[in-house]
Parts: structure tokens; sequence; C-alpha cells
């Protein structure tokens, strides 16, 4: 049985994703944070139209001591695939921001995502293919005025997978990100109307991407016949700046 771990199942993006992948016939983590309920609901959802595949909530705060994170994955079944779809942001000027903010927000975006790769490794690589997703944004390739931090950690993980990607090549163990434009989800909604609209201005597709845009790049990567794509940052931004 194909099993993946999706970390930010409860997100606007996360949830599409565990559709598509529930789809393409794969047993699923839905890893969660705060949103227990969204989780469970969604297992629901997906064991009444796949009865044959597990679907199975799991909670673990990216804010966490490294003895947490290892017994987290202790307790997992083998898994072949991980989806980093997990994130956070925060808008104003660097010099406004608190340090603590800066470090929660690198820690849940990039430093944690690191670590879980390395302790996922042992049991990817004894999987006859295996895959990694991290979701980028387009900010990680052009950075984001209001959002530097949040831009450094996504230009993070594409160097990160572009490099960790060469260091397990011949494992069969592939390691890419998706990076999207701007997508509806919770992620935004502290936008007006005003500015939705002014941004879908410049998005030469002419609309905002919804979840299934982001979602197919992630179920197409998880392909066993995607074997050869590795290393890469796929900007799925409708044409947006990059
Ligand atoms: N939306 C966009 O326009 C856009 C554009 C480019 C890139 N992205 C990237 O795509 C990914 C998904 O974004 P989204 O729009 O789907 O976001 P979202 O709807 O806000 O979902 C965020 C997810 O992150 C989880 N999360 C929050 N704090 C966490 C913590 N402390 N520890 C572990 N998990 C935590 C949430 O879990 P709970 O709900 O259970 O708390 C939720 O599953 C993110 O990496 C984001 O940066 C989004």
């Amino acid at each position: 049985m194909k099993r993946a771990i999706v970390f930010g199942a409860t997100g606007g993006i996360g949830q599409e994703i565990c559709r598509d992948l529930a789809d393409a016939g794969w047993s699923l983590y839905l890893h969660y944070h705060s949103n227990a309920q969204g989780a469970q609901e969604l297992a629901q959802e997906l064991f009444a139209k796949y009865s044959k595949q597990d679907f199975m909530p799991v909670q673990l705060d990216f804010a966490v001591r490294d003895t947490e994170l290892t017994r987290f994955v202790k307790n997992l079944l083998p898994v072949n695939a991980a989806v980093f779809a997990q994130g956070i942001t925060k808008y104003g000027f660097l010099g406004d921001e608190d340090l603590s903010d800066i470090t929660k927000l690198i820690n849940i975006n990039l430093t944690v995502p690191i670590k879980l790769t390395k302790l996922l490794e042992p049991q990817l690589m004894k999987q006859n293919f295996s895959r990694i997703v991290y979701l980028g944004s387009v900010y990680g390739g052009a950075g984001s005025a209001l959002e530097s931090v949040y831009s450094a950690t996504k230009g993070g993980l594409t160097r990160f997978a572009q490099a960790y990607a060469r260091e397990v090549a011949s494992n069969n163990l592939t390691a890419n990100v998706i990076a999207p434009g701007a997508v509806k989800t919770q992620m935004n909604a502290i936008f007006s109307e005003e500015t939705m609209q002014e941004v879908q201005e410049e998005i030469p597709i002419g609309r905002w991407a919804v979840g299934n845009d982001i979602s197919y790049w992630v179920r197409t990567l998880l392909d066993q016949r995607s074997g050869y794509l590795t290393g890469q940052t796929i900007y799925v931004t409708g044409g947006w700046l990059l």
C-alpha cells in the first residue's frame, strides 16, 4: 500500500492535496496543528469514498522540541512520501517584528521541515521509490516586501530541496518544491476584496489559484513515473511574477 504523510492537511491547499492523493490511491496521514475537527472530517470524507485506503489524523505543533519530533516520526507506519503543506506568514516591516515571531516563522516553514526530512529519510530510503514535496512560494523566487522572513523561508526551501535531492537521488528518493502564486485560502483571509482584486489584475491568467490548481502538481510529482524530476522548484503562478 502506498502511504504518504501530508503536513498541513487541514490547510486550504493541504486539503486539496489529500483529496487528489486519495483519488490516486494513496493512504494518508493527515497532519494538523490546531484543527482536529477539520482533520477528522476530512478523514471521514475520504474514507467514505476510498474505503480500502487508510486516512489517519495526526497532530504535531511544529514549534516543539527536537525530542518530540523524533517521537512523532518513530510512531509512524512506514511512508513512501512526505508533503510539507503547512506554513504561516506574518505581514509587516522587519523592523516592527518581534524576535520570537521571526524564530517561529522560520521554524514552522523551514527548520522543522528540514529536521523532519532528516528523521523520515531512513524509512523513505527503504521504499522502491519515494517522494518529498515542499510547498514553496513565488516569493521564494521574487522576494516580497512586508514578507521578508516568509520569502527567506521559501527561498531556503528551494535551495535546500535542490541540494538534498542530489544527496539522495541514487536511492530513488526525489525532492521538489511546488511554489504557488496567489491561492484563495485562509492564509490570505486578512486581505480586503479591493486588495484581492488588485492582485488579480496583476496575474496574467486573470484569476487567483484554487487549491486543486496546486494539488494536481503534487499528485503528479508523487507518481512513480515522475522519478527523473528532482531538485526542482515548479512555479504554479498563472504567469505572475516569475
Ligand atoms: N495561499 C497562498 O496564496 C500561498 C501562496 C504560496 C505558497 N503558499 C504555501 O502553501 C502552503 C499551504 O498554504 P495554505 O494557503 O493552504 O495555508 P492555510 O490554509 O493557512 O493552512 C496552514 C496549514 O499550516 C498548519 N499550521 C499552522 N501552524 C502550524 C504549526 N505551528 N505547526 C504545524 N502546522 C501548522 C495549519 O494547521 P491547523 O489548521 O490544523 O492549525 C494548516 O494545516 C504554505 O506553506 C504556504 O506558505 C500558500
